[in-house]
């Protein structure tokens, strides 16, 4: 008797964690999310952060250009999910939101006009995409100061001059303190 009591309960702590990753709840995934999201945006904000103490804001430009889009793609593989920025007023075409997408920061936009503050605005649901459950998740990324050297209404000579050069079609322009810039988006395959 005792002995299969034992080897329940051992069975059970070896089950638990593979059943938890397999039930992996909304609320369980939000938090890994905001885990993922949290070291990425550090990571980022710190390449260019550097940059521009190292160059000022034309030298963080190239950062942004070139290092952007591949820290995202890493921190996406590294953790078993898809990562993207995106925007309703976007500077690369490339991070064009999906339609979903689109939807949802016009979502923030909304809650922002009703005085949410865009500091912890997110956004999660599970779907099903062909017959498959997807997470996803959308967090709102504010204006702050230093955004403003990019993305602000009037930035330094120099800046406009490389900006319009690399991004000719460049809508993510104009920003004051506070607005939403876009948001940083994970999917998960459940
Ligand atoms: C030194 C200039 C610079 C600064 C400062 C800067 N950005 Fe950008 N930002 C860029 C460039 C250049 C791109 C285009 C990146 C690319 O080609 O992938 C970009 C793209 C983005 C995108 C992707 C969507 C799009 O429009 O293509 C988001 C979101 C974004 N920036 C948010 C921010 C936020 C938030 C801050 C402040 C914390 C910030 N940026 C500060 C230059 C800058």
């Amino acid at each position: 008797m005792k002995k299969i009591a034992l080897s329940l309960a051992l069975s059970a702590i070896v089950l638990a964690p593979i059943t938890s990753i397999a039930q992996q709840s909304q609320d369980e995934l939000v938090q890994e999310s905001h885990q993922i999201i949290q070291k990425f945006a550090k990571g980022l904000k710190g390449e260019l952060m550097a940059a521009m103490k190292k160059g000022g804001p034309v030298n963080a430009i190239n950062v942004c250009k070139d290092k952007a889009m591949d820290l995202t793609d890493a921190a996406g593989k590294d953790n078993g999910v898809t990562l993207s920025r995106t925007s309703l007023k976007i500077r690369n075409p490339k991070n064009a939101p999906q339609a979903w997408e689109k939807a949802i920061l016009e979502q923030f936009e909304a809650r922002k006009s009703k005085g949410e503050s865009p500091k912890k605005m997110e956004f999660s649901e599970i779907v099903d995409v062909d017959g498959k459950k997807q997470f996803r998740y959308m967090k709102a990324m504010g204006i702050g100061k230093p955004c403003l050297n990019c993305h602000g209404e009037k930035a330094l000579p120099a800046v406009e001059v490389t900006l319009s050069k690399l991004y000719p079609d460049d809508k993510a322009r104009g920003y004051n303190l506070g607005d939403i810039r876009g948001a940083i988006v994970l999917i998960k395959d459940l």
